[in-house]
Formats: C-alpha cells, structure tokens, sequence
C-alpha cells in the first residue's frame, strides 16, 4: 500500500504538470483552428453560392426578360427552402433591390455588397447573428442585367467552433494522459532496474561486475560505475581516516562497537576456550593454554564483552558451569560469558584431532608432514560445526547477531549460521596460513570446506597473500565470481569480502603496571639457572609443534657453538615447550625430537654444569612467559610457516627497556610487520647460527633502535586494531545490507 501511494505521488507530479501544460497549448491553438475552420466554411459558402447563382442564372433571366414579378418570387421563395441560405435578392442594374424574399435583411443593401473588395471576408454580422453575403452577377445576352444576392446563414459555424474547441481541449488532454502515463511506466520500469542495480551495489554485489544484469537499465551504467567507484574510494578513505585518528584500545573497540554496530554483543566461536578449568592435587585450578589465538582474541572479548562458545576441555570444565553450561569470566573479574560445548572422547578424536588436527594443520602449512584424512573424521567435523552452530543460534539475541568465527576447526561453521540465521553477520578469521590451489586441492571435502567458509560476511587472513591463494583456490574449485579489485567472491546472491587483518597483541600489555623490572627479571631467571649476571640469554616459546621449527633453531644454536666457540659457557638458550596435541603420533614423535636433539648438543657442548640447551616442556603461565622475553637477550622465532606468530610480537612489547634482539623466520606473518628483527631462513642452519650470534654481539644503540620501531608497530597495530578494523568492516556492510533492504522495500 504504502509503494502504491509513494509511486502514486511520484507520478502524479510528474503527470499533472504536464496534462495542465497540454490543456494550456490546447487554448492557444483554439483560435487558429477557429480561423481555419471558419476559412474552410467561408471557402464552402463561395463555392455553394456560386453552384445556386448558376441554378437560377437561366430561369431567373427568363423571368426577367418576361417581367414576371409574383414568378420571380415565387422562384426566389422556392430557392431559399435550402435550410441554410437565409434569403435571396435581386439587385437591378442601377443598385437597386429589385426582388428579394421576405427574409432579405434591411441592414443589407445592393450598392455595398455589389462594390465589395476582392478577397474580402464576404460576412456581415446582423442582430440575429453572422451571415455569408454572395454576389452573382446576371448576364443576359452578354449584357450585365443584375445581381442576385445569396445569403446563407453562418451561425452553425459558431456552434461548429464550440465543437471543435471542445474536441481539441479533450483530444490534448487525452494525448498528455496518454503520453505522461507511458513515460511513466518507462520511468518506472527504468527506476525498478535502477533501484535494483543501486541495491546490489550496496549489498556489494553491483561491485562484482559491471552492472550487466538485465535488471539494470543500461542507460545508467555509466553512472553506477561512478557510484562503484565512489563508494570504494569512500571505504579506502574511511579506513586511512580510521588508521590516521584512531587510537585503538579497549575503550575506542567499546566505543566503536556502541556506536557503529549499535552496542551489539558478540558471541566468538572458537575450539580452544581461555580459561580452562582442571583438578589439581585436589584442587580445581585455571589456566590459560598456550594459543596465539586466545591471546589475541581475549582482550577483544573483555573489550566488548558478550559470549564465547568453546569446548570444554578441562577436567573440572563441568563443574565450574551453570546448568546452562555457561561460566563468567575472567575468573577473578568476570567481563564476558564462557559458553562450553561438550565432546565424547571419540568426537574429540575424528573433529578435533583427526580432520583439524591431521588433516587441515597440514594441509595449511607448508612444513612436510603429510595431512591425513579419513571419512570418519570428516563425519564428526561435520556434526560438530553443527553442533556449534546451533549453539550459536542458541545464543543469539537477535536475527542478525555478529558473529566471530575462529579458524581452522569450523570451516563449516559459518553457512551452517548463516542458513538458520540469514540476516547474522559472520567474520571467520582464519588463523593459520592459506596453501596454493594445488596443495588446497588434495583435501577430498574441499568443496564443501570452501562453501562453508563462503557462508561468512568477511573472511579474514592474516596476509594479503593468504587473501590471494584463498580467491585463487575458490576460482579453481568453486563456480563463483570473484572481483580481485575489491577483493570480493559472490556465490548464489551471497558476498563474501576477502581481506587480511594482520593479527596482534594487546596494548599495553596486561602486566605492564605489575611486572618486575627488567634487570630484576635478568637476576632472578639467571640466579634460578645457576647463571652468571652476564651470561648472554636465548629465549624460545612455543607449543611443540612441527610447524614451529624448533629443531631447526637447536641445530642454529649448535652451529652457532661451532663457529664461534668462544660463545661456550656464555650463552644459554631457554626453550619454553607447551605440550600440545600430544594424542596424535605425528606430535608424540615431535617431542621426542625435540627432547633427543637437545639432549645430543647439550651432551656435545656441555662443560661443567654449564649445557647450551634448556629444555622447559611444560606449561607456563603468559605472566612467567613475560617474566623470560625480559631477562632474555635474544629472541628466537624460526617457524618454517605461521600465519602470524604472536610470540614475536609479545617478546618485543615485554621490552619496554627497548633492548633485546628478535631473530625471526621469513615464514611468518610478522615478519612483512617486523622488518626491523632479524629475518632469517630457518632451513637455512648457517645464517639462521649467524644471525643469533649478530644478535648475542649487537651494540646497544642499535638493539635500541631497532626495538624502538618494533615497538611502535605493535603499539599502533594491535589487537584492538585488528578486532577494529574487522568490525568497522562489518558495521559498513551491516549499514549498506540494511540500506539496501530499505531501498528494496521502497522502491
Ligand atoms: C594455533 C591455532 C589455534 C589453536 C592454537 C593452539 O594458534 O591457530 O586455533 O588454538 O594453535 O592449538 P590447540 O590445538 O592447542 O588449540
């Protein structure tokens, strides 16, 4: 109703101008149509006139030769029955009204009508109305004997004229309802076909192609491609304008959320929860596990507040929830609500360990272990992204909550959503590396893994290389269309934008007013291992994963000790080794490397109580962790791939006494952030040995100056900055989805 009224309204201004415009034109050509027709019947009168004179030229002469008036009368009388020729006269040739019939008017007389001018309008407006005045003139014998006066009656020309004033004022009314009522339904039909193109620009699919749908009238295809490009230069701008004035911190994400996406809660969604809950000595304890994407994630979560859904993993995890199974953390200052999902030992087994943990880790990373992938896993990857999905859907408050879906374990995950809740927008960030087509391809499901994650609004990546080898892999196996321009991928009406976040740590540093000083670090790390005040430190922290390099960082410490021997007794390298995914044989088989490897150099190098190796395969607490990166003098990092690596950058925000050199992989994500740590090829043992001892060798200043733009970058790229950014790119396409549904039901 309400389209109809608002068309209506629109047509209506458009039509009326333009009815009242025609009427005016049909006034203005009135008069000349009266003039024309009123020639048309003068020209009529002549020609009638003439064809009458001719009629009674003979017997009227004969007549007259005969001289009998009561005949000539008689004659006349007979002549006028004619209803429209008024009367009849005979003037003689002297000018004198010699016959006429009883209704010849007196205001006529024989000298005027029989001296009027060629081309003169013969008529003469009487009392009883306008008549036509024709002369014939009467030969007899080649002589003039007179004239006859013919006079017709014109007043049916008057009533005539009214007609056809009348007729013209309709036909011109009718033309402009006509003519406006087409044009409008052209408008019409070209305003539908606008509002659709303008409407899928705005759901980003305009900006796929270049407006080429039927629906589109292509008369406004120049102009849509303007609006495209405005539009993008637009988000380009807002996104500089973001990077240049905002200060990205808890407070500006809360702000940011309240303001852009209306005070939104999020619900994130990840494998791995923050606080894990497990009986010790009798006791229930927390921890939080070593995993770069709780640690990024975290912060962001007590930022903004709302819902995490996880697995419960821990041997307490059941007791410490709610008979929702929901527990508020963090424990010791409750922000956001920990919602766990439950796994049988055999769901763990093919979801977590089998398909995500052999099958996709692999798959992604580029460290030569081969992915294995059975259909049992599948089945169970299968059945618990869905039951994650209807957590969610659970724990939505809204039809179009914002949902933050993390990594590699639900691929799935986000279409599930989106198929129950279609209005939902969805941010994957996928937190490890995206391979090339070719190793993607091997995976048997990975149609159906693409698809899922083409469920989500934004999907996220921690490098525009990754973003590059995901649209790649879709244009390989998927029948999508994908825009590289905006960095876009449409399937079946959906979009999907593609863009990488780098990931980060948060800013400051949570133990930033409470931690030791950085010599009382040194001390007392050094005093705990029996070292000397000056002993030079190495610091390595990881899970023990194959991917992470650890191996290859020993053999550099060995090859370090054998080129620069003088380095022995001085130097200590720590490693920090979280036991992680140990269930699985590829993992198992990692530790005891891991565990052989430093066993063998310490056994080489060792002199006294001194050993170059120590090996801490436990645990630690991100407290302690920082306690390490500020007592160390080096930092090593040398993962053969990793999509970010957060270690690298929490070493160097633990260095607020700006020294302390980080040696870093060339295959991580930080290293296109961290030009300034020492990029080295972990496969390569020589330069990577070099490398750690320029580091153990660098001068202060320098070590200070490199540190100082580290620093910087983590300090303005941090995680509130990632979270930010992801969320102002969803808000924008949360604005145009809704615009465009506005749009929809109003056009
Ligand atoms: C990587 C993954 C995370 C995972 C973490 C720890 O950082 O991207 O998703 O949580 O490793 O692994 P885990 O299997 O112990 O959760």
């Amino acid at each position: 109703m309400l389209i109809s009224i608002r068309s209506l309204r629109l047509s209506l201004r458009f039509i009326v101008p333009l009815v009242v415009a025609l009427i005016l034109l049909a006034y203005a050509v009135v008069p000349l149509v009266d003039k024309l027709t009123l020639r048309w019947f003068v020209r009529d009168m002549d020609i009638r006139s003439r064809l009458i004179g001719n009629t009674l030229q003979e017997p009227l002469a004969e007549l007259l030769r005969q001289g009998n008036s009561d005949k000539i009368n008689a004659l006349l009388l007979r002549a006028i029955q004619d209803e429209r020729l008024l009367a009849l006269g005979f003037c003689g040739s002297d000018g004198t009204l010699r016959y006429h019939t009883t209704t010849f008017p007196e205001a006529i007389d024989c000298t005027s009508v029989t001296a009027r001018k060629k081309g003169t309008i013969p008529l003469h407006q009487l009392p009883q109305g306008k008549v036509h005045v024709a002369v014939h003139t009467m030969m007899d014998e080649g002589a003039h004997s007179g004239d006859l006066v013919l006079i017709h009656d014109m007043s049916f020309v008057e009533i005539r004229s009214a007609d056809t004033r009348k007729y013209v004022i309709l036909l011109f009314a009718l033309l402009g309802i006509v003519t406006s009522v087409i044009t409008v339904f052209v408008a019409h039909l070209s305003w539908r076909g606008w509002m659709e193109g303008v409407r899928a620009m705005l759901r980003g699919e305009g900006l796929l192609k270049p407006f080429s749908q039927p629906a589109v009238a292509s008369e406004f295809q120049p102009l849509v491609g303007d609006l495209r490009t405005l539009l993008r230069t637009l988000d380009s701008e807002r996104r500089f304008a973001d990077d240049a004035t905002v200060t990205w911190s808890p407070d500006s994400l809360r702000k940011l959320l309240h303001k852009q996406l209306t005070g939104e809660r999020v619900i994130v969604v990840s494998n791995r929860e923050p606080y894990i809950h497990s009986h010790a000595d009798g006791k229930i304890e927390v921890h939080r596990p070593a995993s770069g994407l709780v640690t990024a994630v975290e912060p962001v979560m007590r930022a903004c507040s709302g819902t995490w859904i996880a697995h419960g993993s821990g041997s307490a995890d059941r007791e410490t929830v709610d008979h929702h199974d929901r527990v508020q953390v963090p424990p010791e200052n409750p922000e956001y609500t920990l919602r766990r999902i439950w796994l049988s030992p055999e769901e763990e087994s093919g979801y977590y360990y089998g398909f995500a943990n052999e099958g996709l880790w692999p798959l992604c990373h580029i460290a030569h272990v081969r992915p294995i992938f059975r259909s049992s896993d599948w089945l169970q990857y299968v059945a618990i992204n869905q039951r994650f999905a209807d957590a969610v859907i659970k724990e939505a408050a809204s039809d179009d909550p914002v949902v933050l879906v993390q990594d590699y374990h639900f691929a799935l995950l986000p279409a599930m959503i989106r198929q129950a809740l279609p209005k939902a927008t969805i941010i994957t960030f996928w937190h490890i590396p995206w391979p090339n087509p070719e190793s993607f391809g091997i995976c048997p499901w990975r149609e159906e893994l693409l698809k899922g994650m083409l469920g989500s609004t934004i999907l996220g990546f921690h490098t525009p290389y990754h973003c590059k080898n995901f649209l790649e892999t879709v244009d390989r196996y998927l029948e999508t269309r994908i825009e590289h321009e905006s960095s876009t991928i449409s399937r079946r009406g959906k979009l999907t934008l593609v863009e990488s976040y780098p990931i980060s740590i948060q800013w400051p540093p949570p133990w930033q007013e409470t931690q030791p000083s950085v010599a009382a670090c040194r001390a007392e790390i050094r005093a705990a291992l029996g070292l000397s005040p000056e002993h030079k430190v190495g610091i390595g922290v990881d899970r023990q994963d194959y991917t992470k390099g650890i191996l290859e960082r020993f053999r550099a410490v060995e090859k370090m000790l054998e080129l620069r021997p003088e380095m022995s007794e001085h130097f200590t390298f720590i490693q920090i080794a979280a036991p992680t995914r140990s269930a699985l044989d590829d993992y198992q088989t990692f530790e005891d490397q891991v565990r052989n490897l430093a066993a063998r150099i310490n056994q080489r190098f060792a002199r006294g109580n001194w050993q170059p190796i120590c090996l801490k395969a436990q645990h630690h607490e991100p407290e302690i962790i920082n306690q390490y990166f500020r007592a160390a003098d080096v930092c090593m990092v040398t993962s053969l791939h990793d999509g970010m690596n957060l270690v690298a950058k929490e070493f160097v925000a633990a260095r607020d006494d700006e020294q302390g050199v980080l040696v870093l992989s060339q295959f991580t994500g930080a290293a296109h952030e961290l030009p300034e740590a020492l990029i080295v090829n972990p496969y390569h043992i020589e330069q990577t040995a070099e490398a750690l001892y320029q580091a153990l060798t660098m001068a202060d200043f320098e070590q200070r100056e490199r540190m100082i733009s580290m620093r910087a970058l983590v300090r303005d790229f941090n995680v509130y900055r990632w979270a930010g950014r992801m969320l102002l790119d969803a808000a924008r396409v949360r604005q145009r989805e809704k615009l465009a549904d506005r749009i929809g039901r109003e056009s």
